[in-house]
């Protein structure tokens, strides 16, 4: 286990000569990380079938940008996302939200914090929203949420952000949250048939935050 789960339902001020501290995914799962717009609840096994849905109804929006999502073609593989995101949690491997709309608790797509290395208080930041949700600002609101809790509650020092060079909408969200560009990753990713060289960034805890 990488990261100290801490038993208070209240979030734990990171100490930096501790290390990490992630609090029980039931506590978030009652209290969620509210934005002004929308709640963000650690992913359960109840969230699937909403998932499946969502997946499927925007696949053609999202295929071109995650290379998993031809792979995810039943409510089965979903359900087997969302155990492993629970047991993820539970092992501090990663840390992946459903974003819900506040008010409504409709499922709008996820972010999540990925590759958690407790050694060096590193993870990285993955995101995606249902088309219909797309062009309100909600995943830069649901992103700096998310960050907030990384840096604030969990106490990672580094979160890597990357995205394909012709990603115009995720760099765009990329930069309204802050990140400061570190360079290419050629042919990083496979997408489908195609190869994406990646835009790769980064935000310090000790960095400036974005206006
Ligand atoms: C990447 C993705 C999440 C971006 O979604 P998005 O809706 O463009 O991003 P935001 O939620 O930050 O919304 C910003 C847009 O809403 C508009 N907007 C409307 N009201 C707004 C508000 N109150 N505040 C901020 N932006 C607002 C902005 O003009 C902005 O559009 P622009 O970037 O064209 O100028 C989405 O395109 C997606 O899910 N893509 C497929 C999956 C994917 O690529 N994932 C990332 C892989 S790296």
């Amino acid at each position: 286990m990488r990261l100290k789960h801490s038993s208070s339902p209240a979030p734990v001020a990171p100490n930096p000569s501790m290390g990490l501290v992630l609090p029980p995914r039931s506590t978030l799962r009652k209290a969620g990380l509210a934005s002004p717009r929308t709640l963000l609840f650690p992913i359960d096994v109840s969230d699937a079938p909403e998932l499946w849905t969502t997946i499927d109804a925007s696949r053609w929006h999202l295929e071109r940008w995650l290379p998993w999502v031809p792979y995810n073609g039943s409510l089965e593989t979903t359900m087997h996302y969302a155990e492993a995101s629970a047991a993820d949690w539970d092992a501090g491997r990663a840390l992946r939200f459903c974003i819900r709309s506040n008010p409504g608790h409709e499922l709008l797509g996820v972010v999540g914090l990925d590759s958690c290395v407790y050694l060096h208080r590193s993870c990285e930041l993955g995101y995606w929203l249902k088309r219909e949700a797309t062009g309100r600002g909600l995943m830069t609101e649901a992103a700096k949420a998310c960050i907030d809790f990384a840096f604030r509650t969990v106490g990672f020092h580094r979160i890597r952000c990357a995205a394909g060079t012709n990603n115009y909408p995720s760099l765009r969200v990329i930069g309204r949250l802050g990140f400061r560009f570190e360079g290419i990753a050629r042919q990083a990713e496979l997408v489908g048939t195609r190869w994406l060289d990646h835009a790769v960034f980064a935000r310090l805890a000790v960095d400036d935050p974005p206006p």
